[in-house]
């Protein structure tokens, strides 16, 4: 005879990744991988081949959905990032936004308040519906277990391309705009912030269950511009988040905050903290042993790319450093494409060893 926990349906509450951030250690910790779909896999290079252009795939939902699952059908990680892209925002906006083969993305560069007139929070929806269908899916196909993450950029992050046009070392552009023109920048992070906000506040409707915001480039400021441009917006759209949605968990990654991380917890009242490569594990022990925030991290792709011994090495090291606390094992950034897959099936042998609670 079967046992009831085995024909009761599973629920939510099964899900590894949310009762991490609701406040438990689990061992092993879940699982998942910043940029866990993507051109390391080659099941992922044949479906972008079929598609004209990254956006395309971005933009329609089945294509969308099946390279979301692919990493999880290959690896059983306990969480699907919805596939999309932070540059969906300032494109629904109605920016000129293009990703060029083997260059990254292309913006026509906002630098003045004319420049803003472009955009349009009214006809963001259109663009965005395609992806809350992309959530819809996936929440239907995924297994239940699965804990569905949602995403956007944090205003401060995407508005570095917005007014750049492009990636750069040192975001230039937007920080020489946020101190020549301050009114143009405010007002440029403003619409972001709100867009971020529709945008992730349909993705719960459509059925995520957490999000994260990708604050990449948030390293690079002195502190009063820190506290403005990152976590002032991430503050006010979690709040915004939590009123509207009070049981879906977000996790900032504010990428290089260094000794900010602990303001930045404070401050935005995030449930997980991604902890980028360079954040010390000691420090990461630190943010655990608070108690009211998850932590996430920190493994270095360029480690998970090279392999071998020392990659043991690093992930029990990892593991050692966070079992007892609350931790979702993940990279300190994106997976690179040059990824051997068979690196990632090492590393998840290694971690699902950890004893099972
Ligand atoms: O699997 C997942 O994590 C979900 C999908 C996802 C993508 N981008 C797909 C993508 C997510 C969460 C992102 C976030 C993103 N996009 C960030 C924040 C995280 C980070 O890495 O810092 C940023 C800064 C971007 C902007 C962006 N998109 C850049 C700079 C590039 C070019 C660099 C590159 O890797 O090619 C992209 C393109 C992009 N976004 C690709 C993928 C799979 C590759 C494009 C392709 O397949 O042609």
């Amino acid at each position: 005879m079967r046992s009831p926990a085995e024909v009761l349906p599973k629920t939510s509450a099964q899900r590894r990744l949310l009762s991490v951030l609701s406040g438990k250690a689990l061992s092993p910790p879940p699982v998942w991988l910043m940029r866990q779909a993507g051109r390391y896999l080659p099941e992922y290079r044949e479906v972008r081949a079929s598609v004209s252009g990254f956006l395309e795939l971005c933009y329609t939902p089945a294509l969308a959905a099946e390279v979301t699952l692919q990493p999880i059908r290959r690896y059983g990680f306990d969480a699907a990032i919805l596939f999309s892209d932070i540059l969906v925002v300032p494109d629904a906006l109605g920016q000129d936004v293009r990703f060029v083969e083997g260059e990254g993305p292309r913006l026509h560069p906002i630098t003045t308040s004319a420049g803003l007139a472009q955009l349009d929070l009214a006809a963001t929806e259109e663009k965005f519906s395609r992806v809350y269908e992309t959530v819809q899916r996936l929440r239907q196909d995924l297994p239940t277990e699965t804990t569905l993450i949602g995403f956007s950029g944090a205003p401060w992050t995407v508005a570095t391309y917005m007014v750049g046009g492009r990636g750069s070392p040192d975001q230039a552009a937007a920080r020489t705009l946020a101190y020549s023109d301050r009114a143009t920048f405010t007002r440029l992070i403003d619409i972001v912030t709100e867009a971020s906000i529709e945008y992730l506040d349909g993705q719960v409707r459509a059925g995520a269950d957490c999000l994260q915001i990708f604050d990449s480039w948030a390293g690079n400021l002195p502190d009063e511009e820190f506290a403005a441009w990152v976590v002032a917006p991430t503050r006010r759209i979690v709040t915004e988040l939590k009123r509207r949605h009070s049981h879906v968990p977000i996790i900032g990654f504010p990428r290089g905050a260094g000794t900010n991380a602990a303001d930045y917890i404070d401050a935005t009242g995030v449930e997980g903290i991604g902890c980028d490569t360079a954040m010390p594990l000691a420090q990461m022990q630190a943010l655990a042993n608070r108690g009211d925030v998850a932590v996430q991290g920190n493994l270095d792709p360029l480690l998970l790319a090279a392999g071998g011994p020392g990659l043991d090495k690093r992930v029990r090291e990892i593991l050692d450093a966070l079992r007892g606390k609350r931790h979702i094992f993940n990279l300190g950034h994106g997976i690179i494409p040059q990824t051997p897959p068979e690196h990632v099936t090492r590393i998840m042998e290694i971690i699902r060893a950890e004893a099972s609670e």
